[in-house]
């Protein structure tokens, strides 16, 4: 008994090791497709967001975001180099703004709702500014997209 679970955890940790190695094998672009599946996950929760003007959501989704914009940074694909590595590095960057933008944005927004006795401070034109950095953003999307994203996948 005692051994059959030992050779159960075995095989286990094989298994898991042969998926990590596989993994890695898979190299950046499986990952540069995770975090791009995330993003999109997220500024689909801000849209929602804006449009209902609940803010809850926005500062740890711009976040992420934010957090996947330094990695993109990290990993630009070994065959964009020279000028287009540039490029690519500031589609990036670009980005990152527009997310640090929409969560400090959000977080005025949301402390201002919380008190709505409080004087509104051009508070109609933060919403939006909130929703220029959010169409920003989508715009480093496509950006990057259109002009590095086929000689990735191809
Ligand atoms: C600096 C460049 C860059 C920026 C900015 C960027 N992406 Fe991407 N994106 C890529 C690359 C490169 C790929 C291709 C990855 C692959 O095929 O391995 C990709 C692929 C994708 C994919 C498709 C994954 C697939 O199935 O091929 C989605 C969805 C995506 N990005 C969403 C987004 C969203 C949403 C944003 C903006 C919030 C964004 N990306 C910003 C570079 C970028």
């Amino acid at each position: 008994m005692v051994r059959a679970r030992v050779s159960v955890g075995f095989a286990a940790c094989i298994a898991l090791v042969s998926m990590i190695a596989s993994t890695l094998a898979l190299a950046e672009q499986t990952s540069i497709k995770n975090l791009m599946g995330q993003n999109f996950a997220g500024l689909q929760t801000i849209l929602v967001s804006l449009i209902t003007s609940n803010y809850a959501q926005v500062p740890p989704q711009a976040n992420a975001i934010h957090e996947h914009a330094m990695d993109l940074t990290r990993m630009v694909p070994a065959d964009i180099s020279g000028a287009d590595r540039q490029d690519f590095l500031s589609y990036a960057y670009n980005l990152d703004g527009h997310a640090r933008d929409m969560k400090s944005i959000a977080e005025v927004l949301i402390e201002h709702d919380q008190n709505r006795a409080q004087p509104g401070l051009g508070t109609d034109q933060l919403r939006e500014a909130l929703a220029a950095h959010y169409g920003g953003a989508v715009t480093m999307c496509v950006a990057c997209h259109n002009r590095f994203r086929q000689k990735v996948i191809q």
